[in-house]
């Protein structure tokens, strides 16, 4: 009875499995080895219902942490971020790392060799919106000319951004 319930889970699995494929989440190699990846992901996994496979830093995918500043968290004595081009999971991933609980998950985590992880605040100084005075319809096409072969600019040049280059949104919210 018992081996039977097993085989029926595991079909069940395999089904689910099928139905929603995994949003690929490259991670640096330093990342993975500390056990920080593999702590993260199914914590957030849990909560939203999406899946995420983690795969190599070099491997395509929808998302990647990446070292860099200004960072969405600290640790192994550098800053990381998420990057993406506007794929709708990986803003959710993005939100989530953002929020009390994201937070909250990331400080929680301690590595093997006994350090931890940092959520970094927003300074005080980024809160003040931006104001713009320039001619948004010739930025927007200059952008996608000169900038939209790698870029992506906005939904009309989605799909011919460049795998591994930020989004101009993207782009926009990193601090300088
Ligand atoms: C040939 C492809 C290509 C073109 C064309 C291109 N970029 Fe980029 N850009 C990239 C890549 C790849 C990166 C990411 C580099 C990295 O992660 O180190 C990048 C990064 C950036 C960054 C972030 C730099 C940082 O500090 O991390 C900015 C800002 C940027 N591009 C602006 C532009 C603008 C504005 C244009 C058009 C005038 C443009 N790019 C055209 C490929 C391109």
């Amino acid at each position: 009875m018992r081996r039977l319930r097993a085989v029926l889970m595991s079909i069940w699995l395999a089904g689910t499995c099928q139905a929603q494929e995994a949003a690929r989440l490259a991670v640096p190699e330093v990342l993975e080895a500390s056990g920080f990846a593999q702590f993260i992901v199914p914590r957030f996994a849990l909560k939203s219902g999406l899946r995420i496979s983690r795969v190599g830093q070099d491997e395509p995918a929808e998302m990647r942490f990446v070292a860099t500043d200004p960072a969405l968290f600290e640790g192994l004595g550098q800053g990381w971020t998420l990057m993406h081009q506007s794929d709708p999971r990986a803003m959710r991933f993005a939100d989530w790392l953002r929020s009390d609980i994201g937070r909250k998950t990331i400080e929680s985590f301690v590595a093997p060799d006994g350090s931890t992880f940092k959520a970094v605040v927003r300074s005080a100084g980024s809160q003040t919106a931006p104001t713009y005075d320039g001619d948004r319809a010739d930025g927007e096409q200059k952008s996608l000319r000169l900038c939209g072969r790698c870029h992506v600019i906005n939904n009309s040049n989605r799909m011919n951004g460049m795998g591994a280059t930020p989004s101009f949104a993207v782009l926009r919210s990193m601090a300088d």
